[in-house]
């Protein structure tokens, strides 16, 4: 089967890991253990074999493994579509991390093209209830599975915003500085929202006519002041909102405040009204979206990283997830305190005891 799955993994000084090595067939894996163990720090790990921080969005220090502190290595065996890649990812001590792909030295936005992950943690339980900055990253990292260049658009956008922002706070007033600026923030933007919507649109696809145990929602993308967002030119709006911006000293509009919305349809309720089951229930049910909706256009579902992810499923919901995962053929990564939780899966996914001692974690 063509799949995209981790049938490696090396991690090197990484958190409570001093060495440790999982070998898979490709197959979804359930990592178990008590509170501690870490169980999280392997997720964590493979999040690195995409582009950005990480699932933790922890600094490339606060990962080397303490109190040795001399830095990091995650090597991986990935497979995709039929093709095998040797992925590495170094923290060396100092600056950010550094990325090979088959030997050769690369950006970690490359590593966007052969690794679409994405993933649910516990945080996120709180996702539609905090701010938008969570919901735009989580919205983001989807669209990164469809669209690898968005990872690079993104910082191509925040690289210009850093520039107007430190025009707008000392106070330059100079038309054709911000015009050029505006021009490349508009450029990426507007990238960057076409990405969002398509996602959205995919996602919303992928709901429909399908036999799912998990609530479908409407979703939408509204900008900073609530409206709904239509791609039209960003340059004018950000050309509009200087004498704001100046005031404020920061860029008020753009992508960079774009929320998503979500509606749990069958309620007709808005998704940070719902309860914290159903909240996590829609998380999935997009999550599994994204990954029919992948398999359809690129041939495979993503990795999924679900790290506790039955904690506010009921059993009937685990098992339907459990099967769903199955059917999609995705490698899921998930964790959980027993190995009970993840029974239903037999012999159709891999399961590893986690441990740690005082040498650190490791696997069984
Ligand atoms: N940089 C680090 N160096 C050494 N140990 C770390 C580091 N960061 C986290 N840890 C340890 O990792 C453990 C948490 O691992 P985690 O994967 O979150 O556990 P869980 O199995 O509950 O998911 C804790 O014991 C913590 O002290
Ligand atoms: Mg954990």
């Amino acid at each position: 089967m063509s799949r995209i799955a981790v049938t490696n993994l090396k991690i090197s000084h990484f958190r409570s890991y001093k060495n440790v090595e999982i070998l898979t067939s490709g197959c979804p894996v359930a990592l178990f253990g008590s509170n501690g163990a870490g169980k999280t720090n392997i997720l964590e790990a493979l999040s690195l074999l995409s582009p950005g921080r990480g699932l933790r969005r922890s600094r490339v220090d606060e990962m080397e493994r303490k109190p040795e502190g001399i830095g990091w290595k995650i090597s991986a065996t990935l497979q995709s579509l039929g093709q095998i890649h040797e992925i590495e990812t170094i923290y060396s001590g100092d600056g950010s991390r550094s990325v090979r792909i088959d030997g050769k030295v690369t950006t970690q936005t490359a590593l966007g093209r052969i690794a679409r992950i994405v993933w649910l943690v516990p945080v996120m339980d709180r996702l539609w209830v905090d701010g938008a900055e969570g919901r735009r990253r989580f919205l983001d990292r989807l669209s990164m599975s469809f669209e690898p260049s968005h990872a690079q658009y993104t910082l191509d956008y925040e690289r210009a915003m850093r520039e107007r922002n430190k025009m707008l706070k000392e106070g330059i007033n100079d038309p054709a500085w911000y015009s050029a600026v505006e021009s490349q923030m508009a450029e990426s933007g507007r990238k960057i929202e076409q990405n969002r919507l398509y996602t959205i649109d995919r996602i919303m696809e992928a709901q429909t006519n399908v036999q799912t145990s998990f609530p479908t929602a409407q979703l939408g993308l509204v900008g900073a002041n609530n409206e709904a967002i239509i791609v039209d030119d960003l340059k004018d709006a950000f050309a509009n909102n200087r004498r704001a911006d100046l005031f404020a000293g920061r860029t008020l509009i753009g992508p960079h405040r774009d929320d998503l919305t979500a509606m749990y349809s069958a309620k007709e309720t808005a998704a940070k009204l719902c309860s914290t089951g159903e909240q996590k229930a829609l998380l999935v049910s997009l999550i599994l979206a994204n990954g029919r909706a992948l398999s359809q256009d690129f041939g495979s579902a993503p990795i999924l990283l679900l790290d506790e992810v039955s904690a506010h499923l009921d059993i009937e919901r685990q098992n339907a997830l459990y099967e769903e995962i199955i059917s999609l053929g995705a490698q899921a990564w998930m964790t959980g305190t027993g190995k009970e939780l993840f029974e239903a899966f037999g012999d159709r996914a891999q399961f590893l005891e986690v441990n740690e001692a005082s040498s650190g974690s490791f696997l069984k």
